[in-house]
Formats: structure tokens, C-alpha cells, sequence
């Protein structure tokens, strides 16, 4: 990295954020457990690299090469840097507060253009530079797009009525995880498979659970039909004996499978027995059934229904206390 001035956020990575309203609770939750911060506006600094493709509502990841409040100061920096790319694109991010017109923004990419040795290809580029401003400071650097490969599971040939949503089971892989691609997870009520579509999709390494056997079936039929090869196993969770790093608990919601507190806990107390981090989603509070299985909440939100409905879920990050004693 060249040319960083005094007085900037020097954090090596701005992302770039986008989502619904009914989400923004969920988008916060799952900043604070990626980034340890929650996002307040539509972009957040950090120096955690995270892949944007693994959460719903991450845009783009800006890697910062160079950084510089004298805009030819940067372009010096850029020159400095030699590039040498055959295919490559410049973009401009506009970040919130950032009132550089279209016009002048197109010039200066044509700076960043002009600085870059290599034919430029708009279409399919190798590479993308991309250029923002944010508090008087200029940013250049690589952009990565978010990968919207996921989309396809719209249309997966298996559904439930009762399945959880695809942002918020991509966004429950995502907090599991901690965007850390080599942690094995556990769908320990996986339903169709939802929740291991889109860990599958980015890569992690997933294997479901679910006590009911056409469930088991759809979710393998789910699976096979986007050539992923996860492992699903049809049991009861508690007799369920392999340890993960963390799990993943959609629990029943006594709509069209039935529960009551006794099935929750026993599903709760045998998902901690396997992972130290076990993310659970229900509609109720559960808040006494967590602390009878002894797992400690770290975080926690509100995830509201899209429309007028009053359904909503809730989200809790619970986590294994050790014992330093
Ligand atoms: C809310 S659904 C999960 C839906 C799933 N996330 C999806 O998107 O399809 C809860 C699931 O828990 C399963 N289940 C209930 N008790 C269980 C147990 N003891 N062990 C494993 N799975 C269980 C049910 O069969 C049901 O499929």
C-alpha cells in the first residue's frame, strides 16, 4: 500500500451494504458478528476480510490500495503502483455523503483509466479499480462484486411452506460462521435444506440433520439438484454424535410440525453438545429453554415478515461458556 495520509480510517476494506427494511435488524446483527460493529449507514470500514458473496445484504468489498485527501497526490500513488492489466475496469462507488457529480465522475475515472497499463474491457473485466471519496478523503482500489449465483435457489424443487427465507438462512451462515469458510456447520433442523443451499453456495462445509424422513428426502433431492454433495442424516438431533464448530438450529414452530418446550430444549441441549455456537431461530421467546441448556446469549434480533403480517422470528447467538476454573 502507498500514499496514506494522517487523519483517515485506515482500515484496509470498505463494504458497501444493501437491504430491506424488514432485514435491518438482521443486516445489524450480522455486521456486529462479521465485523464486530454494527453497519449504521450503507458502508462500513473494517480491516475483516470477508467474501461479500456469503451475506445477503453485502454489495461489494473495496480493498483499499492507496489513500489520499489530495486527489493528484492519489493519482501519483496510482501511477506508483505500475499496474499492469490486460481486461480491467474502473468504476466509481458513491458512498452516502458524497456529492461528486456524474460528470466528474466519469473524468476521473478516465484519470484511473489513463494511469492503468492495459486494454480496458467494460463487459467481462478481469479486474475492477474503483475509485470513492468519503470525508474529503479519495480511496483507490479492487472491487469485488457480490455473486448472485444464489438466486438460482428460488426455483429449488422442493419447498415447505414452513421454510425459512433465503436471506435469512444465507445471513444464519453467515453469523454461524463468522465468514469463516474451513468452520464446519450443522443444520441440525434442516426442513428441505434451505439453510445448507446456501451454505453450499458459498463454499462452507455443511451437513443436515432432520428427525422427519420425507424432510431428509426433499433436502437430498435439493441438494443433488444443484450438484452439491452435503451429507444429510435423518435422526432424531440427539442421537446425533459428530462435534461441529457451529450449528444451526431452525426450531419447529408448532405449525406444521408440531412442538411444545420439552422437543425445543431437547433440540437445543443436543445441538450445544455438538457445537460451542449454536444460532437458533424460533417465533417465541425461549430465552428460560436457553438457559437450561446451559448456553450462554451472546446477541440476539427480531426478524419482522415482509408486509403487514405480525409473524416474526428471532434470531439468538448463544455460545458455550467456558469453564476457566
Ligand atoms: C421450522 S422446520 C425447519 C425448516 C428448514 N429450515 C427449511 O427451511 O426447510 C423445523 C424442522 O425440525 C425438524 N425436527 C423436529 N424435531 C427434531 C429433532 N428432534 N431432531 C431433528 N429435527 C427435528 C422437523 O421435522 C422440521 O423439519
Amino acid at each position: 500500500m502507498v500514499g496514506i495520509d494522517n487523519n483517515m480510517p485506515n482500515q484496509r476494506y470498505i463494504y458497501t451494504f444493501r437491504r430491506d427494511y424488514h432485514n435491518m435488524e438482521l443486516c445489524k446483527l450480522e455486521s456486529r458478528q462479521l465485523f464486530g460493529r454494527e453497519v449504521e449507514d450503507t458502508f462500513l470500514f473494517s480491516d475483516v476480510k470477508v467474501d461479500p458473496s456469503i451475506s445477503p445484504f453485502i454489495k461489494t468489498r473495496f480493498e483499499i490500495i492507496s489513500s489520499s485527501q489530495n486527489y493528484s497526490s492519489l493519482l501519483k500513488n496510482i501511477e506508483s503502483e505500475k499496474i499492469k492489466i490486460e481486461g480491467f475496469k474502473a468504476e466509481y462507488l458513491v458512498l452516502d455523503g458524497d456529492t461528486t457529480q456524474y460528470t466528474e465522475r466519469l473524468e476521473k475515472l478516465k484519470d484511473i483509466g489513463y494511469r492503468i497499463d492495459g486494454l480496458p474491457d467494460y463487459y467481462s473485466p478481469t479486474v475492477i479499480y474503483a475509485l470513492c471519496q468519503y470525508k474529503e478523503t479519495w480511496h483507490f482500489g479492487l472491487l469485488i462484486k457480490h455473486d448472485t449465483g444464489w438466486y438460482k435457489h428460488k426455483t429449488k424443487p422442493y419447498s415447505f411452506s414452513n421454510s425459512i427465507n433465503m436471506d435469512i438462512a444465507k445471513s444464519l451462515v453467515c453469523i454461524a460462521s463468522k465468514g469463516n469458510k474451513t468452520h464446519k456447520l450443522l443444520d441440525a433442523c434442516c426442513g428441505v435444506g434451505t439453510i445448507m443451499l446456501e451454505a453450499c453456495v458459498s463454499g462452507f462445509r455443511i451437513v443436515g440433520c432432520d428427525i422427519n424422513q420425507k424432510a431428509c428426502s426433499n433436502t437430498a433431492k435439493n441438494l443433488a439438484h444443484y450438484y452439491y454433495d452435503a451429507l444429510v442424516f435423518c435422526t432424531d438431533i440427539k442421537d446425533h454424535n459428530t462435534p461441529y464448530d457451529a450449528a444451526i438450529v431452525d426450531l419447529p414452530y408448532n405449525l406444521f410440525t408440531y412442538s411444545n418446550d420439552a422437543i425445543a430444549l431437547n433440540i437445543i441441549e443436543s445441538s450445544a453438545n455438538l457445537a460451542p455456537r449454536v444460532v437458533i431461530v424460533s417465533t417465541s421467546d425461549i430465552r428460560p429453554l436457553i438457559e437450561q441448556s446451559g448456553l450462554k446469549l451472546t446477541d440476539l434480533c427480531t426478524v419482522a415478515k415482509k408486509g403487514k403480517s405480525k409473524f416474526s422470528r428471532k434470531v439468538w447467538i448463544c455460545e458455550k461458556e467456558i469453564d476457566l476454573s
